[in-house]
Formats: structure tokens, sequence, C-alpha cells
């Protein structure tokens, strides 16, 4: 099958498929591992030059997972108020994290003799959270996962037969895979070299559902992007992954980090800003090496998901792309006839909010359920008597919703439909 035969064979099923992630915007990213002992980020074994024997011993004595963890990270996935969650079943350092019979080094044979990515599927489906499996193509461990199978073709023949290997033990081993998430590519450089279109259909055959990401060098069913969420990707679907410190997903373990990690108003607002664009977001949490969460990103999960519930009429379900815009203390998206406006620095009792062509017919503030008492003149929307503080006692992170009713909301001016209070 070529490329274009392909993509149409995706595309046929792709609105089914990806139906339920449109409306989940929001899920949890798991970086675990054993890099996750020493606590300066998952590339630590190629940084440091890490020989495997020491990297094995580091598993067999610090890597210490223990039976129910999997669990606890999926129920903070669900009180955080996230849909789905993706786990690292093998990062660039090649270590897996499943009952692999294709590669030795794993969290069976070693450090806590457990399949973990077992118990993660198990609590997600437990917990009705969706099931996502991160797997990277760059693999520091495989002798011929390095520059030798740029070249030599008997070692990518090696190479590329393990990865299909450890795809369709992953895939026929552990039940219906909502996302596969794959990671890298490197170091052959692009989806021919890789073969991905034939072993993502080898994927697509045991998993008729899946989504995939495009990160086998191939236009998949999303798009993924890092930190840079302000418009995401210009078309399609896509997800932008944040972390909690800004320097690795496998997290930092230093106290000089702690000042500059996201606070819980600093989540939603990129889940927000994610939204104008039509995006998701997958954040991240970093277990450390006993398995447990560390007690501030729990804790900030848990207030993030408290707002979560209280304005879950705004975030859930597809919104539009463009047309909405963000001045810096607001962000808005636009679902159907409905615009919801975030706010997240509140500035009293009177608000105009410009760019509008038409009235929204009615708009009421999400937070504490009251209708708002506003005015539409001159193409300027007013909101009066508003609250002194902020109704959203949680985060100061207040929501309106304003309903144009049959008609569609018309901008006249992009980006528009801000907030702007006016002793800000
Ligand atoms: C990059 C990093 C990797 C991380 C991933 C998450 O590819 O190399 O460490 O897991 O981003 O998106």
């Amino acid at each position: 099958m070529n490329l274009e035969q392909y993509q149409k064979f995706t595309a046929e099923t792709r609105e089914r498929r990806i139906a339920w992630w449109r409306d989940a915007r929001f899920g949890m990213f798991i970086h675990y591992g054993i890099y996750s002992c020493y606590g300066r980020g998952e590339w630590i074994r190629m940084r440091e030059g890490i020989s495997r024997e020491e990297y094995l011993n580091t598993a067999n004595t610090q890597f210490n997972y223990k039976s129910g963890n999997a669990e606890e990270w999926v129920n903070l996935a669900k009180k955080a108020g996230m849909r789905y969650a993706i786990l690292t079943t093998v990062h660039h350092d090649g270590f897996a994290l499943w009952d692999s019979k294709t590669n030795k080094y794993n969290s069976v044979n070693y450090g806590p003799h457990i399949d973990i990515v077992r118990e993660f599927v198990d609590a997600c489906r437990k917990h009705g959270i969706r099931v996502g499996l991160y797997f990277s193509l760059v693999n520091w461990d495989h002798e011929d996962g390095g520059i030798a199978c740029i070249e030599d073709m008997a070692a990518r023949e090696r190479y590329l037969t393990f990865v299909d290997n450890c795809m369709r033990e992953l895939m026929t081993e552990y039940g219906k895979i909502d996302i596969l998430w794959y990671d890298g590519p490197s170091p052959l450089r692009n989806a021919e070299e890789w073969r991905s279109i034939e072993r993502n259909l080898m994927i697509r055959s045991l998993q008729p559902d899946i989504l995939i990401n495009d990160r086998s060098l191939v236009e998949e069913d999303f798009r993924n992007c890092e930190d840079n969420l302000v418009f995401g990707p210009l078309v399609g679907d896509w997800e932008a992954c944040l972390r909690f410190s800004h320097t690795a997903f496998g997290g930092v373990d230093h106290p000089a980090t702690l000042p500059f990690k996201d606070n819980a108003h600093d989540i939603v607002k990129s889940m927000t800003v994610c939204q104008y664009g039509g995006g998701n977001l997958v954040y991240n949490i970093a277990p450390n090496a006993d398995g447990s969460i560390d007690p501030y990103e729990k804790e900030t999960l848990e207030t993030v998901g408290k707002w979560m519930a209280r304005h879950a009429e705004a975030v859930y379900g597809p919104t539009k792309r463009g047309g909405c815009g963000a001045n810096g203390i607001s962000t808005s998206a636009q679902r159907g006839n409905k615009v919801y406006l975030y706010n997240w620095i509140w500035g009293g009792t009177f608000a105009r909010i410009n760019g509008y062509k038409n009235a929204p017919k009615s708009v009421r503030c999400l937070t504490n359920g009251e209708n708002v008492d506003f005015r539409y003149e001159n193409g300027v929307l007013y909101f009066n008597n508003l609250p002194e503080k902020s109704p959203d006692d949680i985060l100061n992170f207040a929501v309106f919703e304003m309903d144009f009713g049959d008609e569609e909301p018309i901008y006249n001016l992009v980006p528009a439909n801000m907030i702007q209070f006016m002793n800000i």
C-alpha cells in the first residue's frame, strides 16, 4: 500500500475512531522507567554515558515499583478530570515495562519483576480511563538501533523486526489499546526507512479502533507538539504535551526546580490555550523510582480536577479552531454557537468585549451558575454588575458561556472575543 492509499484507508474510519478523543480534551502522560531512579531526566543513560550493566544494576537495587502504583497514577488522572493516560512502555533507554519475549531488558526480568504495562492497562479499564501506550522508536540499548541501521541493511532488518515484534506483543497481549503514541524517530530518516506504513497497518489490523500519532513520520490520526501551545499545528487534530518542571519529562528531583514548576492555575491556563486552537492537552507526571507520585504533582492535579469538575460543561467536547483569541488575561473557545470565555485574572464588576458582529442571546457565568447582566452596543459587549472578586474560589479562573442561540457568532476582529476588564 502506498502513502496515498494508506491515508485514504485511515481516513475512512477516522471520524468514528477519534470521536472520543476529541471529546476527552485532557489526558495524563506518565514518564516512568529506570531513569526515574536518578532524578535527572529521562535522557540520563545517554547524557551521562551509563553502561547497560550499571543501568540494570540500578534497576535491581532502586527501581522499586510496587504492585498497585499504576492504579494510583490512573486514580490521579481520573481525579484531575483527565480522560486518558499514556504510559512510557519503553523509552529511548530501551528498558521495557512489560513482560516482553522480544526485549529481555524489562521490568519482569529486572527490578520489580512486575509487568507494569499490565497493571496500568487493567487500572485504566477499571477506572474508565482510555489506554495510551507510548513507544520509543529511538533505542540506545539495541545493538542495531543506533546509526548502524542507517547504512547496514542487515542491522536495519534486525532492528525493525525487533520493533515489529515488540509492537505485536503490545497490541495482542493487553486487550484494547486506544492510543499508540510513537516517539522518536531516529536514526532512520523517513517513513519508508522505518517501514512505518507496513507496521502501522499490522497494528491497525490487530487494533482496528486505535489512534496513532505522527511520530513514525506518517501523518496519522493526530499530531503532537511540545511546549509551543499558542496555536498548535495549523491543521487537523493535535495534542500538546507539557510537564511540571519544564526541564525533563522524566522529572528533575531537585529542590531548585520547585519554584518554577507549574501550579494548578498554569495547567488550566495551558488547557484553555489548547482549547482555543482546537487541541488536546496531555500533562505529564514523573513518578518516583518507587512508583509513588510526587506530593506536589498529586496535590496540584487534584486541585486542577476540582476546577475541571466545576467547569466540565465548558471543558469537554471538541472546540472549533480559529476566530477566538487570548489577551493575556483571558482566552476563549467556541463550540457550536456557544463561546466560552475563560478569565484567569479577575478585574472587578465591569468588563467589555470587542470583536463580535452579532450579540449573544444569553450570557451565563458557569462558575456560579448565574446569568450575567449584559448589553451589546455598537459592536461592543458589556458585562455589568459582576461580583467584585472572581466567582471561582479554586483558581480565580472563571468561565462565562455566551450563547448565540441559532446564530453562529461572527467576529469582526481576529483575534477577537477577549474579555477586557476596565480596571486592569
Ligand atoms: C521528546 C523527548 C522524550 C520525551 C518526548 C515526549 O521526544 O526526547 O524524552 O519522552 O519528547 O514528547
